[in-house]
């Protein structure tokens, strides 16, 4: 497993001041999202590599257009030298794959690509009335249609991570949110898995925000959660 933390501060100097008590640690994915990356761009990807050049960054920004367009995104977010990044899967299997064999003059030094499946903001209600099947069918079907495009994972509950690697490949990679390390107060995540469940259920990278940066120390928080997941390299 590969932790991944959150940066979802509200100013990039607190995003920056986080990222700075975490520079000692080797192995650490850092999730720069859409509102830090529309405010503080690629100037604060940089300024993240300054702090540790061994920073892995996941640029959480969820492409969705039409494929040419998905493709010029991700040819560019490639030659922003982050180490990975997300599109949806509902955009399509050709947008898909044109993304992927844009990234392929990249060769070994690409992006890893994974797909959003169903976002978890939805009530199954909301989900049916767009795409007329039920989140767990739906989401197991996007993952296979990701696979089949060549991604190189999805982004999904450490709850179907299982199932999602049995329908694909244990080598397809999963990345989950709401992750409470030892157990820490859910707030609005309503479902929640400990870093044991995520390490039994395949989790590939557990992503973890509050229960970092809202911790008096989020560096020993950090330490400690490292210390119970082994990395894998990519
Ligand atoms: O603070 P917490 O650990 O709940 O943060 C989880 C992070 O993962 C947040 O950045 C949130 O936006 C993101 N996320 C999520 N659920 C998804 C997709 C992304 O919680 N389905």
């Amino acid at each position: 497993m590969n932790l991944v933390v959150a940066l979802d501060l509200p100013s990039a100097a607190e995003n920056l001041r986080l990222a700075e008590s975490l520079a000692g640690f080797d192995n650490l994915w850092m999730k720069v999202g859409f509102r830090t990356y529309i405010r503080d761009g690629r100037d604060f990807i940089d300024t993240l590599k300054t702090l540790n050049p061994h920073f892995k960054i996941f640029l959480d920004l969820k492409l969705y257009d039409i494929p040419n367009t998905m493709a010029d995104a991700a040819e560019e977010i490639a030659r922003l030298g982050v180490e990975m990044f997300n599109i949806h899967a509902s955009a399509g299997e050709r947008a898909m794959r044109t993304v992927m064999e844009r990234l392929e003059p990249f060769g070994r030094e690409r992006p890893l690509v994974l797909a959003v499946t169903a976002l978890t903001s939805f009530s199954e209600e909301e989900f049916r009335r767009i795409y007329e099947k039920g989140i767990d069918e739906k989401a197991e079907q996007f993952a296979r249609m990701s696979y089949e495009a060549g991604l190189d994972g999805v982004v999904c509950s450490a709850f179907e991570s299982r199932a999602i690697k049995e329908a694909t490949s244990q080598e397809f990679l999963t990345l989950s949110p709401g992750i409470r390390p030892f157990g820490e107060a859910a707030g609005d995540q309503q479902r929640v898995a400990d870093l044991e469940l995520a390490a039994k259920e395949g989790v590939d990278f557990p992503v973890v925000g509050r229960p970092i940066y809202r911790d008096e120390d989020p560096a020993a928080k950090v330490e400690r959660i490292l210390s119970m997941i082994r990395p894998s390299t990519f």
